[in-house]
């Protein structure tokens, strides 16, 4: 996130770092200049317009009310507050305009479903959206820090031919392939691919949107890949879906099987665009209403950081950043979610 704010020229007046209290004191040097990480207390916030909020859903529960109680607007990375009907739930190319109504609180979409959004939109704005079903292979970062230390160490192990350690996942991650991300649900989906499936239709507006999700982690340092199948309400050829996604802000199509041009996570990774590819008619479906293609993007960038990034830029733009009730506008509410 810094490093983005650095990259895009975001007016910063002053950054004040925050993390727990085992960092408190530590320093970081950033672009010449050292600053200090403060803890994160509620009196941390004070004076602050816009707190970029990324340490995890229990943490953010507790200190966002916090830091808006103190005048900050809190764009949160966590899964905390994203499917709260009253808190926009956004992505930048995708529903800005949810962010008008926001009570202070802003929520950045997990990053699964970030890179799938803007695709589906390009889909639902032309030939509408029956069923989506999406498979993801997802890398270690988005389990954090840890975890990609978790798959170095275990490639080393590999290597040297000892045995693999798991601490973080249940199994080893290294050569790997675990369905199984974030905890079970009652209903026998994980809670990563619950989130794609209810954020996929806050996000689109499309409460009712049939969709289903697989979430697997694959041994990628960083880059989310998905395997995406639609139905669509109209008739629609791989040509014309490659001609809307290239439409998109942000998404770039790389498609060309003849020179095993695709998106990979190898190249999408420091990159912020969302990279479609193997478009193409899904057989299994009637009359040219199916298409089946594979979706990558970093997820630590487009996946969460430069989302947040961006929402603070529209934030700043529109003259947004205090909350709605401040500015007389009408507050958020998400189209009624359909019981699924
Ligand atoms: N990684 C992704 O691709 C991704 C994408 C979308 C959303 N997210 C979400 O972003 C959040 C963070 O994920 P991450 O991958 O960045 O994790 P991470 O690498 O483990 O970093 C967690 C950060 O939270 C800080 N923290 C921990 N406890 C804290 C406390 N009590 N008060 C203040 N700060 C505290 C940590 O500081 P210390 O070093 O001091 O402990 C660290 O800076 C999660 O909610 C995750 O779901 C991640």
């Amino acid at each position: 996130m810094i490093q983005i704010l650095n990259e895009r020229e975001f007016p910063v007046d002053e950054l004040r770092l925050l993390a727990s209290g085992r960092s408190a004191g530590r320093t970081v040097s950033i672009e010449g200049r050292t600053l200090e990480i403060a803890e994160a207390v509620p009196d941390a916030f004070d004076g602050v317009d816009i707190a970029l909020f990324s340490a995890g859903a229990d943490i953010s529960a507790e200190l966002a009310p916090a830091a808006v109680a103190r005048g900050a607007t809190v764009i949160d990375n966590s899964s905390a507050w994203r499917m709260e009907p009253n808190i926009p739930l956004v992505v930048s190319q995708v529903n800005p305009g949810d962010l008008e109504g926001h009570p202070g609180i802003i929520a950045n979409p997990n990053c699964s479903t970030m890179q799938l959004a803007p695709v589906l939109m390009a889909l639902r704005d032309s030939v509408g959206l029956e069923r989506v079903v999406v498979d993801t292979y997802q890398s270690v970062s988005g389990t954090g820090a840890d975890a990609l230390a978790e798959l170095e160490g275990q490639v080393r192990a590999h290597v040297a031919g000892e045995a693999p350690v798991a601490s973080v996942y249940p199994h080893p991650i290294a050569f790997n392939a675990l369905p199984e991300i974030d905890v079970f649900l009652p209903n026998g989906y994980t809670k990563e691919e619950w989130k794609v499936v209810t954020e996929d239709r806050k996000i689109l507006h499309l409460p009712d949107l049939r969709i289903s999700c697989t979430a697997v982690r694959i041994p990628v340092f960083v880059s989310h890949s998905e395997a995406v199948h639609v139905e669509t309400r109209d008739a629609i050829t791989p040509e014309r879906a490659r001609e809307l996604f290239a439409a998109v802000p942000g998404v770039i199509v790389q498609d060309d099987p003849a020179t095993h041009d695709y998106p990979l996570a190898t190249e999408a990774a420091g990159r912020d665009e969302i990279f479609v590819g193997r478009v193409r008619r899904d057989i299994s479906i009637a009359g040219d209403r199916g298409l089946a293609f594979w979706v990558v993007s970093d997820n630590l960038r487009k996946g969460a950081a430069t989302n947040a990034v961006e929402i603070a830029e529209i934030l700043r733009e529109r003259d947004w950043i205090r909350p709605a009730a401040a500015r007389g506008a009408t507050p958020f509410a998400a189209p009624t979610e359909a019981t699924a």
